[in-house]
Order: structure tokens, then sequence, then C-alpha cells
């Protein structure tokens, strides 16, 4: 089975190892500009397909998609226009990229959380279900990873059971495995159109002060079939990467969220600080703490320099 992020053997910061999120949202005709968020755009059916041209030629080779469908569905099971998009990429670059697809559902429920809700809850049967429905979708689309960002109970569990079931044994997740319930999320929520309503993401996502709990959780995506861990906010994560690798040496990277991203595009425009450099020194460190691969905003901005 390819490694497509194998365990690093320098600290250095290098291209192979960058993944650029992008967002396709189909309530759009042509491409939106996110604001405060430098030159990242949410993109529509037609206009995708040449902004990643553009990333191509500035070195970036891994992509992470996350899916901004119109109607909001109460138990999503219709995720046509998701395999219409991975198919349209996928087609178009075949493997001169690596598709990583979130399968999260927070941007299709109507509450905004990242699974079936009952009476402020989250019901775990139904949840799994819709999850596995969407992976599912998506692999048959042509997806190389699925990352599942729902944090739901044995999700990683679960996803391996459908795809042996469905003839993807060789299907790769990347699991989200410690990601902390944190105010760093909020410019993604708001181009997600996917901020939680009636109660928060508590019941699910990891208290940040608690350093066990955050190692255990992606010890058990490890055991339940993880190929690659991560840890999330990045710059609030840094002292686990390397603790989470030698527990499950497993290859294991960190996500510099939309909100740490932005504070780096804040300092710029208040003239209190210079992007890339900001961005660079960032990323170095992410690096130093041994991450084997970086989500993050900037990874387009930086590739040249690599
Ligand atoms: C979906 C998801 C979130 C992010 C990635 N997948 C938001 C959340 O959990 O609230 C955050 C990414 C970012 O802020 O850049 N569950």
């Amino acid at each position: 089975m390819r490694n497509y992020f194998p365990n690093k053997t320098s600290s250095n910061l290098s291209k192979k190892m960058l993944i650029q999120p992008f967002f396709v949202d189909q309530r759009l005709k042509t491409k939106k500009v996110i604001k405060g968020m430098g030159l990242n755009y949410s993109w529509s059916k037609n206009s995708i397909l040449s902004g990643i041209e553009s990333d191509l030629k500035k070195g970036i080779k891994n992509f992470l998609l996350f899916v901004v469908p119109k109607d909001k569905q109460k138990l999503p099971e219709d995720f046509s226009f998701h395999y219409e998009i991975i198919k349209k990429i996928k087609k178009q670059f075949k493997n001169d990229i690596t598709l990583l697809v979130d399968s999260c559902i927070c941007s299709i429920t109507p509450d905004g959380h990242c699974g079936i809700t009952h009476k402020k809850k989250i019901n775990l049967k139904k949840t799994h279900y819709v999850l596995g429905l969407a992976a599912n979708t998506y692999l048959e689309a042509g997806a190389d990873i699925i990352a599942p960002s729902d944090m739901m109970k044995n999700t990683t569990r679960y996803l391996r059971k459908i795809f042996q079931e469905n003839g993807f044994s060789e299907a790769q997740i990347m699991s989200y495995s410690t990601k902390f319930k944190s105010n760093f999320y909020g410019p993604f929520r708001n181009i997600a159109s996917s901020s939680p309503k009636g109660f928060d993401r508590s019941s699910y996502q990891l208290p940040i002060a608690n350093r066990n709990k955050a190692i255990e959780n992606s010890v058990i995506n490890a055991a339940q079939g993880a190929n690659y861990l991560m840890v999330k906010p990045g710059m609030t994560s840094l002292d686990l990467i390397a603790d989470i690798k030698k527990e499950t040496l497993l290859p294991t990277g960190a996500y510099q969220v939309s909100g740490e991203y932005a504070s780096l595009q804040l300092l710029h425009s208040n003239k209190l600080g210079n992007y890339l450099e900001l961005l660079l020194e960032s990323l170095q460190v992410f690096s130093r703490a041994k991450a084997d691969f970086i989500i993050s905003y900037g990874a387009r901005d930086i590739a040249k320099y690599l």
C-alpha cells in the first residue's frame, strides 16, 4: 500500500509534506474571495479545475477538499454533488494530485453538527450510517484518502468495516485523531456554513487541557485502522506530535486551522508583521515538532520557497 506521507527522517520542511485545503461551494456560480484568508477562495463547480491547476504550478500536489452543498439534509443521503466534484477533479488530474476528502457532515446538517442529533444529543448509529455513506461515495468517485473530522466515537472502526464490505480494503484514512474543541475554527465555519446550533461540540471534540486523553484518542484511532494521524489546531498542539508518533509509529501531521492562519493575515494587514515570514516560521516549527505532513491555507504561498 502506498504511503503518501511517510515518517520523516529529517526536520526540514518540504513541498511533499504540504497539503492545501480548498472549498467547493454548490451555491456559487463563480469563485468567491474568502475575506481575511489571503489567496483562499470558495470555488464553484466550474472554476475549481483552474484553481487546482494554479496551485499545481506553484508546486502543490496534495489537496484537502471540503464540499459545501446548497441544500441541508436532516438525514443526509444525497452526496451526488460531492461525487460529481471529486470525479471531475480526479478525471482531470489523475495521480498528478493526491486528493484527500473531508468526510464530515457539518456543512449538510441543518443544525451544523458533525453528526445526526436528537434532543441535543448525537445519535451515533444514524451518524455512522451517514458518515459511512458519504465516505463510501467519495471512494467510488476516486478520492485517494478519506479524512473523517467528525470526532464521533469509533468512526474509524466503522469506516474500516464498511470499506471492507464494499471492496475498498485498500482505502486510506487520515483521521483527525487529536482534534480539540477550539476557538480557532471560526473562519472555517463561516465558509462551510457549519456553525453548531443549540449546543457546542464539547460532547464530541476533545478538551484542550487533557493531555492523556488527547494522546489516547490518537492511539485508539491507530488501533481502529487509521493510516495517518493528525493534531488540530496545529499551533496549540505541537507538544503532542512526537508523543503520538512514539506511541503509534504512524505518520502524524498537524492542521494549521483557519483561525490560526487568519491571525497571520491579520498581523500582516495591520502592519504588525510580514505574512510570508510569519507563515514560514510557523510551518518550520511544525516540522521541527516532527509533523510528517502539514495542512495549511498558506501551503501554496510557501511551496515555491522550498
Ligand atoms: C468539520 C471541520 C472543521 C474543521 C475541519 N473540519 C470545523 C469544526 O470541527 O468545527 C476546521 C478547519 C479549520 O478551521 O480550518 N468538522
